[in-house]
């Protein structure tokens, strides 16, 4: 007996899954970052100008792949009627599958710094002096990192087990309100203290002295925006798989693009000024203030303004972690549920099995990652600690698929195909001649600059770090 699949219960519930999977720590780590190096202002304009369009054209095609194919990114290519695709299918299926293990890693980091800052705002425990100090303690001690990877691991799957309706639609009702609420509510916050303007205008105003580099720009906003759209990683095809046909894909697209820009802006109103102004951290690089990237930013550096803030400290701390607690939440359980899809469809085996597999493949392999700088820290490969060695792999595996993604469609299957999934629902497309010129050729021009420019970097024969 066929098993009907899975679906949304709607076209709201469909784009809230989207957009919870794409808002996560890469628009709150590393947009604001990203901004504040690369002329503030200008690279808002250029990331907006890209997601609007690249965004937009690529979201659409996952999307509608999936939806075409009912499957997962992992049999979605063969069901096309390519069979000799399929490979590209294992390929968008590695992403998640070694992405998943340490973004858990670094989800029990949340839940550790979350763990701390309720402890120290209902005043248990005495918060750490020094920020720094205790981000290196706790990374290098012998079971915490992994025990807090542990117990993320355990509450994303406890959703997926519940499956598409039950379990991801109602955790993804209340955590993606509740992220925007508080994410409005911190950026005002930050706005209210003494001197956030000067920070604003440094996020907002285009700095021309800084941007000597358009292609670095351009590079930079088209990994970021690739990241913060879950895209090339077989998510949004899976997403794409459960929804409904009378359901627009190209509007979902872009409610997608436009929650997920929403929030990394808000991010930056949030987090710049109270970086720039308040820290002062970093030095004067080019004309602009350096601030730390990734985890030093939000357990280093950001710690240390909370420790400034006095009183009110823990409690915007405790805040501040929530928020990225649920936005951790969300972008692992979608990560997890192409997993367990693509395990489903391939094996046609249970949701249950699927789960265990999954389950037990993220901890044994987000294991190395979390004993990686510690007990195991003299584990390296390619003189790389497992974490960092998983992360940068995946910078170059992603833009390799979104590449074959545009090449498979824009010359294999004929963008025709696509356009036509996105008219089941009824609708005229108006962007037919647009979608049909990104795809065959802007997109993968595009996408190629950043892998040789990726590639480069890491063989250290050039290419650009961003
Ligand atoms: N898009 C998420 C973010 O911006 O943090 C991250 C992410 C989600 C990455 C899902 C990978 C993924 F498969």
């Amino acid at each position: 007996m066929k098993k009907t699949r899975a679906s949304w219960s709607g076209s709201v519930a469909f784009v809230l899954a989207a957009a919870a999977s794409a808002i996560g720590l890469g628009n709150l780590w590393r947009f604001p970052y990203l901004a504040a190096r690369y002329g503030g202002g200008i690279f808002i304009a250029v990331y907006l100008a890209l997601s609007l369009t690249l965004g937009f054209v690529l979201l659409v095609t996952e999307i509608a792949i999936g939806r075409y194919a009912r499957q997962s990114q992992l049999t979605a290519f063969g069901e096309l009627g390519h069979p000799k695709w399929n490979f590209l299918g294992v390929l968008a299926t590695l992403v998640p599958l070694f992405i998943l293990p340490y973004y858990n890693v670094i989800g029990g980091w949340v839940v550790r710094y979350f763990a701390a800052y309720a402890g120290t705002a209902f005043a248990v425990i005495a918060p750490a002096a020094d920020p720094k100090a205790f981000f290196d303690a706790f990374v290098a001690a012998p079971w915490a990192p992994f025990v807090a990877m542990c117990v993320f691991t355990a509450a994303v799957l406890v959703v997926i087990v519940l499956g598409v309706k039950n379990g991801i639609e109602k955790a993804n009702l209340v955590l993606v309100p509740a992220l925007l609420a508080m994410a409005v509510a911190l950026s005002v916050y930050v706005a209210t203290l003494p001197g956030a303007g000067a920070g604003i205008r440094y996020y907002l105003v285009p700095d021309f002295s800084s941007c000597d580099n358009v292609g670095k720009v351009v590079l930079g906003a088209m990994g970021q925006m690739f990241y913060s759209l879950s895209l090339a990683m077989g998510i949004m095809i899976t997403y794409g798989s459960y929804m409904r046909r009378r359901d627009s894909v190209p509007k979902a697209a872009v409610r997608i693009v436009a929650a997920d820009t929403f929030v990394a802006v808000l991010s930056g109103f949030m987090i710049i000024p109270v970086v720039v102004v308040f820290a002062s951290a970093g030095a004067a690089e080019g004309g602009r203030v350096a601030i730390d990237a990734g985890p030093g930013l939000m357990f280093e550096t950001l710690p240390k303004v909370f420790l400034s803030l006095g009183a009110a400290g823990p409690w915007i701390g405790l805040f501040f972690f929530t928020l990225v607690l649920f936005a951790a939440l969300t972008s692992a359980i979608s990560m997890t549920e192409a997993l367990v899809a693509a395990v489903c469809d391939f094996f046609k085996t249970s949701r249950g099995k699927s789960v265990a597999v999954i389950g037990v493949w993220s901890v044994a392999v987000g294991a190395l990652s979390a004993f990686g700088y510690g007990r195991w820290s003299s584990l390296k490969f390619f003189g790389l600690p497992p974490l960092d060695f998983f992360d940068t792999s995946m910078n170059i595996l992603t833009p390799i698929v979104a590449a074959l993604i545009c090449v498979f469609v824009g010359w294999i299957l004929s963008p025709k195909r696509i356009l036509a999934e996105c008219q089941r629902s009824g609708e005229r497309v108006g962007f037919r001649l647009f979608y049909v010129i990104m795809v065959r050729f802007v997109a993968p021009i595009l996408i190629g600059a950043i892998l040789v420019s990726e590639v480069c970097r890491c063989l250290g024969i050039g290419g650009w770090t961003i």
